[in-house]
């Protein structure tokens, strides 16, 4: 993992530090509200519907176990509204048909960040010193500046990887980071990058989509993707580079974004991310890339050219682990339960939870954290200290947040599978549903977030609920369910095999659903935003679509064929005529 130097420790306190005196004075009536608001933001505290929301950056999704107890410890002690506040929201939303508003917990996000819903406002200094003892810290979480870049959960350690993303990526961090020119551009501008064949990041979903490759004469560069995004008008990124050597990534990167600074719709917030620019502009954006990027080149000198001795510095950092030092035996307890465990569900998790390494002798093993009666990506502050604990057990004391919402463990020996399995399962982390339907991905929707149309949680829980026999849902095999509760698209509806909208009409909840698309992992092909199958639905209806869909597959497949390849082979035709057969009769409020 990136070691923090002196500078970066300093660097994050002195800004808790600057914080603390913004808040102080916004307390304190000195700064007004409107003031303290772009401050707050750029240290990622929102005000969302009931309470303060925080979202914390995890760069490229690398946490180690001490990080992760300090958010463990933030969702204990600082996660609790006040008893009005809870009141208020309880009331609220109990309107709305929500039982249930756990407190107490962290929620992990496809950008592979970590967001907290009730931090009051008033701890929320505290929360920065927390974070900062940890190295960690809000920055390039929010505004409309570079965001915090997301990768592949298996950099440097996935089977399939040319070359590891980690140093380049954390050399952007440091480049992007308070970048002076960038600080206000049009939209927030998100960047992703991978080096494995699997794209697992969703990079051509993203403002940059980055691939980090070797070419025929074996050198380093990087594919360019420009402008993909998801929101009211899906695109998919345009490649604007085969090859880029990369020790020019920083001054193709200033290039892409000194011209979409200049050029990007700031008169029209719903045109201004650079998707928009891309793909009214076409080739004149690419020229203007390359006209700026000569500019850099030969006028400024190539000021951001990547020294080689840089490249080694911070790869250093990146240095696979001492593993001799943490694999303990198992405890005898653990191996007498495990010789009483199910064959099928060891073989099922083996199979859904557990992928190769680029070390033979190690494997990458994912922690479920979708599971009934939680919202996917939601794990209590004791359940990150568990996964702590089996960090520091099984995998050097690092964990990866993936583009799922789940965690990963990246360095863990072969021989300690059956070990972890169970010691996983006595957690809860265990259920062998990763990349099934279960395993989806949603975003906090009505219960939380001002935005929403609809709520995304109760319709997460509903199809949960329902499929809850591993056995069929290892018979369905492998499905992407993707649920957004508005057209922001923060729970990728559009690249789900199957997607969900919340959509308001007359004020009340209703259900877009879409089916074929695809975020471009190996399992999906060629990243593709879905096609709505028809009107909406109301809530209690999606499960019963979904059943309708997914019936439809099990009837229409060929031995061994996937969900999205039947879809792709039959069209859209009978699953649309499947999914519209559960109308439901309309409700007494509605006629
Ligand atoms: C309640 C908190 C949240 C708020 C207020 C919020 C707000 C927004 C807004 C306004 C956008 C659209 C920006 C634009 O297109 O210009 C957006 C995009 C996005 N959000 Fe969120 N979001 C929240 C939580 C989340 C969570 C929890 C996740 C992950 C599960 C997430 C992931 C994303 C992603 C990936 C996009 C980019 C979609 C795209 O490609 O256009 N957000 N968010
Ligand atoms: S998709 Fe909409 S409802 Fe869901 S978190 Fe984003 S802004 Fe909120």
């Amino acid at each position: 993992m990136y070691q923090y130097t002196d500078f970066d420790r300093q660097f994050v306190h002195n800004r808790a530090a600057q914080y603390r005196d913004q808040l102080e004075r916004n307390l304190a009536g000195t700064l007004s509200d409107d003031e303290f608001k772009p401050l707050r933001l750029q240290n990622g505290w929102y005000v969302q519907r009931y309470a303060p929301m925080l979202r914390v950056a995890v760069p490229y999704g690398e946490l180690a176990s001490r990080q992760l107890r300090a958010l463990a410890t933030i969702a204990r002690q600082y996660d609790q509204p006040s008893a009005q506040v809870y009141q208020t929201a309880q009331s609220t939303q109990a309107q709305f048909g929500t039982l249930n508003m756990p407190t107490g917990y962290g929620h992990f996000t496809t950008r592979q960040n970590v967001q907290y819903n009730w931090i009051p406002l008033d701890k929320s200094a505290d929360v920065m010193d927390l974070l900062a003892s940890v190295d960690m810290h809000g920055i390039q979480t929010s505004g409309n500046c570079i965001r915090n870049i997301t990768s592949d959960e298996r950099a440097g350690i996935a089977a399939d990887e040319l070359v590891d993303p980690r140093p380049f990526a954390e050399i952007m961090r440091q480049w992007s980071t308070l970048h002076p020119e960038f600080a206000f551009l049009p939209r927030k501008f998100k960047i992703a990058i991978s080096g494995a064949l699997e794209d697992r990041a969703a990079t051509r979903w993203h403002d940059v989509g980055l691939h980090v490759l070797r070419n025929a004469d074996n050198e380093i560069g990087f594919k360019v993707w420009v402008g993909g995004g998801m929101g009211r008008t899906p695109v998919i990124a345009s490649v604007i580079r085969d090859f880029l050597p990369w020790n020019q990534i920083l001054n193709y990167l200033e290039a892409i974004v000194r011209v979409y600074n200049r050029w990007g719709r700031r008169d029209n917030m719903y045109k201004a991310r650079i998707k928009i620019l891309v793909k009214a502009e076409g080739q004149r954006f690419i020229d203007e890339v390359e006209v700026e990027y000569q500019q850099i080149m030969t006028v400024d000198g190539a000021p951001h050219t990547i020294p080689e001795a840089e490249l080694i510095r911070i790869s250093a950092s990146f240095a696979p682990p001492v593993l001799a030092d943490f694999a303990p035996a198992a405890s005898q307890k653990e191996a007498a339960s495990l010789s009483a465990a199910d064959p099928t569900e060891y073989a099922h998790w083996l199979q859904q939870n557990v992928a190769a390494h680029k070390n033979p002798a190690l494997r990458a093993v994912t922690l479920s954290f979708k599971r009934l009666g939680q919202a996917p990506g939601d794990a209590t502050a004791d359940q990150l200290d568990t996964a702590a604990e089996l960090a520091d057990r099984f995998s050097a004391g690092e964990v990866r947040v993936t583009h799922d919402q789940n965690l990963l463990l990246p360095w863990v020996r072969a021989e300690q599978l059956p070990e972890l399995w169970q010691a996983a399962r006595q957690a809860g982390f265990a259920r062998a549903n990763i990349r099934l339907l279960t395993d989806m991905i949603a975003c906090p929707g009505g219960d939380f977030c001002a935005l929403a149309n609809a709520r995304s949680i109760p319709i997460a829980e509903a199809i949960t609920e329902r499929y809850q026999d591993m056995d069929e849902l290892h018979d369905l095999g492998e499905i992407d369910l993707h649920i957004s509760g508005c057209i922001n698209s923060c729970g990728h509806h559009h690249s789900g095999h199957i997607g969900i909208l919340g959509v308001d009409k007359d004020g009340r909840e209703w259900y877009q659903v879409s089916l074929g698309g695809s975020d471009g992992s190996t399992l999906s092909g060629t990243p593709m935003a879905g096609k709505v199958v028809g009107p909406s639905f109301v809530a209690t209806e999606v499960p019963d679509v979904i059943e309708a869909v997914l019936d439809t597959y099990r009837r229409e497949r060929l031995t061994g064929e996937a969900f999205i390849d039947t879809f792709r082979r039959i069209g859209m035709d009978t699953f649309k005529q499947a999914a519209n057969s559960v109308r439901h009769p309309v409700e007494p409020e509605l006629v």
